[in-house]
């Protein structure tokens, strides 16, 4: 009776003729900048089904900065890490049924199988409804960088109507959103990105002012231009002397929230002033955060951001590389500053 309901299952499970993953693989270690020779594509055999597991196909990958840093920590030969929407293929988990999209943190691969009950962290979740958008942005608005600049700003900076928020990285998939969100609160948003196109862009979206930090001669002097009655709130997700800049220009009782620090993910740390002495007399309050803090609200964060793109008061970008074959390609191009608003690679 067991050999015959494994001769089912196994067959059932073959019946999706998916038998073989394909994978990227941290193959060197980082030095500087990324290159091709890091990564290395890799087949895997996957098992059949279990009972509890279920079979996802990646439908979308994301290419996010933090994979930069955060795999310095493992091994050469490791599967890259990274979130993906997926759908199920295949099923014996009642919660994850065949045809559903999903997010996983399942890396840089094409087909997953995953028993949920094992996993410690970094549970899948099927997707809310988003109506008629795409369920891409399940990586982007509506996932993790969503909730990074919804609790980022709104729960680190607690900003006021009225107030200046700066945020550096501007025309990113967090960044982007913070400004938004800042507009939607009432405040005056500043933004600070690689070029005039993303500059304009940022315009468009309702930012008051836009920088860029790559052709201005002097980032403090267009900053105070910018937000002449100072900076209440400063989103960082840069660092070096875009932050000198902008720490020098905060005003009393001022919050800085410390997202990232993508200017020396691939080079050493710049040398800036110590802002120790003007956070005492300014009496500021800078803070570090990790998204994960909110996983118990991670769905408030994605239906506020849904809703408000449902409003029209929140506006998304994406931009899409084709192909399984391309994500260390569209990983580099993020990082040089390729993308305007999220990168995402369609499998
Ligand atoms: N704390 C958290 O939980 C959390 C979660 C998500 C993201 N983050 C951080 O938030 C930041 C933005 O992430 P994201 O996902 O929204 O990525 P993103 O902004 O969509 O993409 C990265 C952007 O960084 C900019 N960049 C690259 N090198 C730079 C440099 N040397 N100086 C200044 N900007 C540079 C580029 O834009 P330009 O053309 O403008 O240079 C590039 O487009 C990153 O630091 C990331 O690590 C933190």
């Amino acid at each position: 009776m067991n050999m015959l309901k494994q001769i089912i299952a196994s067959r059932r499970y073959y019946g999706s003729s998916v038998q073989v993953a394909q994978k990227w693989v941290y193959a060197k270690a980082f030095q500087g900048e990324p290159n091709q020779h890091n990564f290395k594509l890799e087949k895997e055999d996957l098992p059949a089904l279990k009972d509890g597991e279920f079979l996802a196909e990646a439908k979308y990958i994301s290419v996010d900065p933090y994979m930069r840093p955060y795999m310095m920590a493992y091994p050469e030969g490791s599967l890259m890490i990274g979130g993906q929407v997926c759908k199920v293929l295949d099923s014996k988990n009642a919660s994850f049924p065949v045809g559903a999209s999903i997010f996983g943190q399942f890396g840089w691969r094409t087909h997953t199988v995953c028993n949920p009950s094992k996993q410690q962290s970094d549970k899948p979740y099927v997707l809310p409804d988003f109506g008629s958008l795409p369920t891409s942005l399940g990586l982007g608005v509506l996932g993790m960088p969503g909730n990074t600049a919804y609790f980022g700003l709104l729960e680190v900076c607690k900003p006021k109507k009225g107030e200046t928020v700066v945020v550096s990285g501007a025309a990113g998939a967090v960044g982007s959103l913070v400004g938004q969100i800042a507009k939607i609160k009432g405040c005056r948003a500043v933004g600070i990105a690689g070029s005039d196109a993303k500059c304009q862009w940022l315009r468009n979206l309702g930012f008051d002012e836009a920088i860029n930090y790559k052709t201005t001669s002097n980032i403090f002097a267009d900053l105070k231009k910018a937000a002449p009655d100072g900076i209440d709130v400063y989103f960082d997700n840069v660092g070096g002397r875009t932050s000198e800049a902008a720490i020098k220009l905060m005003n009393l009782y001022g919050r800085i929230a410390v997202c990232g620090t993508i200017s020396n993910y691939n080079t050493s740390i710049e040398k800036v002033t110590d802002p120790l002495r003007i956070m005492v007399f300014k009496q500021l309050k800078m803070e570090g955060f990790v998204v994960w803090r909110w996983n118990d609200r991670w769905l408030e964060g994605i239906m506020a951001n849904l809703q408000w793109i449902q409003e029209g008061k929140l506006k998304w970008q994406e931009t899409v590389t084709e192909g399984f074959e391309n994500v260390p390609g569209a990983f580099m191009d993020m990082l040089k500053g390729g993308n305007t608003g999220k990168a995402v690679v369609k499998v």
